[in-house]
């Protein structure tokens, strides 16, 4: 249930909540960490780089680690560190088994998963389970045999279409724009079959119609888990597998993978048959005992689908995507709040609050937009309308402090606890996402999300390496925002998050439940209780006026600008200015008496 029965609400509320959601369910009283846990991405070529070459490494990671227990996460997310080309940032894997020398060795993951358990932190791995690198060795091995062969059956090739198979198989589009097969040489040297790369033409679809491919991927968890980790993040989990006879469709495929909706009847998305591989998967791990866990990436169409991917036998989590995209609009908000968390408390799961990751604008900037919301996978360039960087930060502080007391389970993607705004003056020819160059520069790519994090201040390149320049520039802001200026700013961005983290892991608020606290639902307002805590989101250009209760935080209590001077606070009276957000203690006895 949602509201304790032996407290009340303020008089404004009392009679006014409608849930509750999220009711106990049976399910809920398996203990799991992941179902409250918060879990920090680490985007490991842009988080520090100590062998100064430019590019983040492991033992980056592993030094900096004491600085995320710091921060009271429960887990680290980490996006891929595979031997790779590094077409796709890594998502393009030549070696599943392997860390790419970029990164490190096999001794320096073990060393970094020896450093997490000291902290008491779990690693979670990334999965790339739909397609790898051309450069793999099975693709290679399938580009050296023939036309029907078994190595060519590990991936999706296809005779054309026209006369001389000069056409693709389908209509199907890429993610990063253009077709999303490309033909090959045959070893004759005659032009050839065709293959599927949902993404960049150096990543092959897997074929998950055959076995040997589960077999391979069965042995690649085994590995992971041996050394220890707590579980994978599955890429682009709802494309495995495609329909039958890969028919033709209309429907937009151009999307980045984390963007929009694909269609619940689009052919190669969301297949009944993706849902016995993870359930074997889900059988591996509890092999490993109760605390391995997979996460799904996965575009679900319509929403309460969602429920399907996490049911007690399959994924333990599902990033809600819907709700990184609701914006600041509150009844889009609330709708998407409530549809997933009736959906998914349905089969006893959680739900997964996400707002930005590395393939969206970062939320700060984001945020800095009225109206104008740049499309994933667009990224901004220098001559688009520009956010607004304070406003952005500030609304972004507020949105998390918002999602953090929801019920369920969180991600924070790397530099959202700095408040950092994605990266806009990169030259073209520093970009480096494959979604540039395949549509002409049309769209910029998710180059400004991964823009390198800044340390320290005063050193070169704000800390992030003292050899190279990083892979990608970082914006002027950065070095004012570094880590440690604002651990030494009680009213920093990343104070704020201190105490967010601290008080959600005080209250319980992730393994709690919510109740809309009508009272304080307005046009431009969302509020729940969750507990003893009121959260009151305000979205509007108006102040309100706080509801009774003790302060417990407000994201207002961060510095106002740029610099890391001592906090404005926001009219800390009885108001909660336009853009600032509240957690409440509350007492519903004092309402009724
Ligand atoms: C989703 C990943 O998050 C993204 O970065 C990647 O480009 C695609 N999947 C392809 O692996």
């Amino acid at each position: 249930m949602s509201v304790d029965s032996a407290l009340a609400a303020p008089a404004e509320l009392a009679g006014t909540l409608t849930g509750p959601l999220t009711p106990v369910h049976p399910e809920d009283l398996v203990p799991g960490w992941w179902r409250s846990a918060v879990i920090y991405q680490v985007y490991p070529r842009s988080f520090r780089d100590l062998n100064g070459d430019g590019i983040g490494d492991l033992a980056g990671i592993t030094a900096e680690l004491p600085k995320l227990a710091d921060l009271d996460i429960d887990a680290v997310w980490l996006s891929p560190f595979y031997r790779s080309p590094q077409r796709d940032a890594g998502y393009d894997v030549s070696d599943y088994c392997d860390v790419d020398p970029l990164f490190g060795t096999l001794a320096d993951f073990n060393a970094m998963m020896a450093e997490a358990t000291r902290l008491g932190l779990r690693m979670i791995v990334d999965l790339v389970p739909n397609h790898c690198s051309d450069q793999h060795v099975a693709f290679q091995a399938a580009l050296a045999a023939s036309a029907g062969s078994p190595e060519r059956d590990h991936f999706i090739f296809r005779d054309g279409l026209g006369t001389f198979g000069e056409e693709p198989p389908n209509n199907w589009q890429s993610h990063f724009g253009g077709p999303a097969w490309s033909r090959i040489t045959e070893p004759d040297g005659t032009p050839g079959q065709w293959y599927l790369h949902l993404f960049d033409t150096s990543q092959p679809d897997f074929n998950w119609d055959n076995d040997a491919v589960h077999e391979e991927f069965e042995r690649v968890l085994r590995f992971w888990l041996d050394r220890g980790v707590a579980g994978f993040r599955v890429d682009v989990a709802h494309a495995l597998v495609k329909a039958p006879g890969l028919p033709e469709w209309g429907g937009r495929a151009d999307g980045n993978s984390c963007d929009g909706y694909p269609g619940h009847d689009a052919p190669m998305f969301g297949q009944p048959a993706l849902h016995n591989i993870y359930r074997r998967w889900r059988q591996i791990l509890s092999e490993y005992g109760p605390d391995r866990i997979l996460c799904a990436e996965a575009n679900v169409d319509p929403l309460p689908r969602l429920a399907d991917w996490v049911r007690p036998d399959e994924m333990h989590q599902a990033f809600n995507f819907p709700y990184l995209h609701a914006g600041l609009d509150v009844h889009r908000m609330r709708g998407i709040i409530t549809e997933s968390l009736t959906a998914l408390d349905s089969v006893g799961a959680p739900s997964t609050w996400v707002l930005s990751n590395h393939d969206v604008v970062r939320h700060a900037t984001r945020f800095g937009y009225d109206g104008h919301a740049p499309r994933d996978g667009d990224g901004i360039g220098s001559f688009d309308p520009q956010p607004d960087e304070v406003l952005g930060r500030s609304r972004a502080a507020a949105a998390s402090m918002f999602m953090l007391g929801l019920p369920g389970g969180a991600y924070l993607y790397q530099g959202e606890e700095l408040g950092l705004p994605d990266g806009i003056n990169i030259p073209d020819n520093q970009r480096q996402d494959p979604t540039f160059a395949r549509t002409g520069g049309e769209r910029l790519g998710r180059d400004g999300c991964r823009v390198p994090l800044p340390w320290r201040t005063a050193e070169p390149h704000a800390g992030f390496g003292d050899g190279a320049a990083p892979w990608l520039p970082q914006p002027e802001s950065f070095a004012g925002l570094a880590r440690d200026a604002q651990a030494a700013s009680p009213a920093s961005h990343l104070n704020l998050y201190r105490r967010m983290l601290a008080e959600r892991r005080a209250l319980g608020l992730g393994r709690g439940s919510l109740a809309w606290a009508e009272a304080w639902c307005t046009d431009t307002c969302l509020a729940y209780v969750n507990g003893t805590t009121l959260v009151l989101l305000n979205a509007g250009r108006e102040s309100v006026e706080l509801p009774a209760g003790r302060v417990l935080i407000r994201s207002g209590q961060r510095e106002a600008g740029d610099g890391l001077e001592s906090a404005e606070l926001p009219d800390s009276g009885h108001r909660l200015s336009p853009g600032e957000a509240v957690w409440l203690e509350i007492n519903l006895e004092d309402a009724e008496s």
